[in-house]
């Protein structure tokens, strides 16, 4: 095998490739540091002003670079490398990341919990949100995407996280698979004024990578509460990772869609579920769409009984 070479695009394009892969979406440093050379056997000393710093290592967070089946998580296509000057490597945004959220312990958890029930309304719930610090996703974000829609409507929408375009508008589904939902929402004729739509994670992961599981139970309580705030008359889960977290099962997706669950919320509240197809899924199979299609329509069929009844 030879070794890499700072100087061969291809070798620049597959480091690029695999970090993007692991999440790893942005620069740490003003300055950069050419792993490259660190890898070469010491031939020469190196000059002062090109010494690299010293890192800590720290054990690598779990990274899925592909989505599992339910999930509406389409990693990230790495950008073509710039080209081989380091100096072209952006400058890092000033972010500053808390000690106590580079590895997030159980009390973050209690914290997201009890922030989460003091908020007495959505507001308040939002602003607890945007000061929290215990989770990770948080420092990489651009934005926190809490909600869109009408608070006061019947029908919630829970997906699973922000991609780059709800990061980059702070709203919930606003890409491509939010204009699937769009037209999936107006097919049962509803909209952004007759739904609200959220994610169980508020903070986009880094190149889309899955949320952790414990980034999920951070940030579990947060969208518990907002489910309960808005108190709405049936409950839509988008994607496996929305019903697992939501509905307290591990059943894959494709057997839970199309089933009455039920959510409970924290002080007893228990509001009819309807797991159903992530539509970024539905984006990769388009021949699931007619799953979908039923199960919207039992979300209607529900919807007009509970405005009856
Ligand atoms: N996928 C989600 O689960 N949520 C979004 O907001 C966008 C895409």
């Amino acid at each position: 095998m030879t070794a890499a070479s700072p100087n061969n695009p291809i070798d620049i394009a597959e480091l690029l490739a695999f970090y993007a892969s692991a999440g790893v979406d942005e620069p740490l440093e003003d300055t950069p540091v050419n792993r490259f050379a660190e890898a070469r056997p010491k031939q020469t000393e190196r000059a002062p002003a090109q010494a690299a710093p010293v890192r800590e290592s720290r054990p690598p967070e779990r990274h899925a670079s592909q989505p599992s089946l339910g999930s509406g998580r389409v990693p990230e296509r790495p950008a073509p490398p710039p080209g081989l000057d380091a100096s072209h490597v952006p400058d890092a945004p000033a972010r500053t990341m808390p000690a106590t959220a580079a590895v997030p312990d159980e009390g973050q958890v209690l914290l997201a919990r009890q922030l989460a029930a003091s908020a007495a309304t959505l507001d308040e719930l939002r602003q607890h949100m945007a000061a929290f610090d215990g989770c990770n996703l948080k420092f990489t974000a651009k934005n926190l995407v809490f909600a869109d829609g009408n608070p006061n409507a019947d029908l919630m929408l829970v997906g699973e996280a922000p991609g780059r375009d709800e990061d980059l508008e702070g709203l919930p589904f606003v890409g491509r698979s939010g204009r699937l939902l769009d037209r999936m929402l107006s097919a049962i004729g509803l909209d952004r004024t007759s739904a609200y739509i959220a994610n169980v994670i508020p903070w986009r992961p880094p190149g889309n990578r899955t949320p952790t599981p414990h980034e999920t139970e951070i940030c579990r309580p947060f969208i518990e509460r907002q489910i309960e705030l808005v108190n709405p008359k049936v409950l839509v889960n988008l994607g496996g990772p929305s019903a697992k977290t939501l509905l307290n099962t591990t059943e894959g997706i494709l057997r839970l869609r199309g089933n009455w669950r039920v959510h409970t919320t924290a002080s007893g509240i228990v509001i009819p579920a309807m797991p159903t197809l992530h539509p970024a899924y539905l984006l990769r199979t388009p021949a699931h769409k007619k799953l979908a299609w039923r199960d919207f329509l039992e979300v209607k069929a529900k919807l007009r009984e509970l405005a009856i009844g």
